[in-house]
């Protein structure tokens, strides 16, 4: 089997950016698992089911397939994302899915089948895949975990970034940082797979740091 690099953190540490530059330098696949969460709760809200109704988002669970490629080069979205043959690329990354995705994300049924479904894409290996849970849940044999973290502060700078380069409406660094606190708060404290930093995993704070200075940290440890 060839390598698993699992890169696990909070809300905008820049694990997508990180991992996507990590797998084109080493030349792994990449897998944005937050995008398949992202995906699931964006089809709830289109077919109008309250994201908190466990019931009825089980029941979407069975006829929604997800298909997934890398990003275009130079386009702001590290994954192209399908759902039931529909493009939603851009439509993952709106407010409304990002506000409920911790919600969603935190249900039983979610997580098995996208956790079988994650699992699936790494049985070869030769791959970087980034989440909330790789490193603890998807693939704890990975052989290189990384935690990355970032302030607040930076981490709703960075979000302000991205929003402004996927075009959608501006909105405050109070309104990100405080967006960001809650979600970290809901996926660190569920009760199934929380977000969490593997014993085994390496930390990094990437304050300060530029994504080349990150990427080249990554695939340092990965050649140790
Ligand atoms: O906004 P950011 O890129 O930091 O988050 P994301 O990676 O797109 O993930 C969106 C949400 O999906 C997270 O806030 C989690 O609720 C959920 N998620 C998860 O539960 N497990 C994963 N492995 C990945 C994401």
């Amino acid at each position: 089997r060839r390598p698993i690099i699992a890169i696990d953190g909070p809300a905008g540490a820049g694990k997508s950016t990180v991992a996507r530059r990590v797998a084109q330098t080493l030349d792994l696949l990449y897998l944005d698992s937050g995008a398949m969460y992202r995906a699931i709760t964006w089809l709830v809200l289109q077919r109008g089911i309250d994201p908190q109704d466990e019931v009825a988002v089980a029941e979407v669970i069975p006829d929604c397939e997800i298909r997934l490629a890398a990003g275009e080069p130079g386009t702001p979205f590290p994954s192209r994302i399908w759902i039931n043959d529909q493009e939603v690329t851009r439509a993952i990354r709106s407010p409304a899915v990002t506000q409920h995705v911790s919600t969603v994300a935190a249900q039983p049924m979610v997580r098995q089948r996208l956790l079988q479904q994650q699992q699936v894409h790494g049985v070869h290996g030769g791959i970087v895949m980034e989440g909330r849970d790789i490193g603890t849940q998807v693939f704890p044999q990975a052989e290189l975990k990384i935690f990355l973290t970032a302030s607040v502060q930076e981490r709703a700078r960075r979000r302000q970034r991205d929003l402004a380069a996927q075009q959608h409406p501006p909105v405050s660094l109070e309104d990100l940082a405080q967006a960001i606190d809650e979600r970290d708060r809901k996926d660190s404290t569920r009760r199934v797979a929380p977000l969490q930093q593997a014993d085994d995993a390496i930390e990094l704070c990437t304050d300060g740091l530029t994504i080349d200075d990150v990427v080249a940290k990554i695939v340092h440890l990965y050649h140790q």
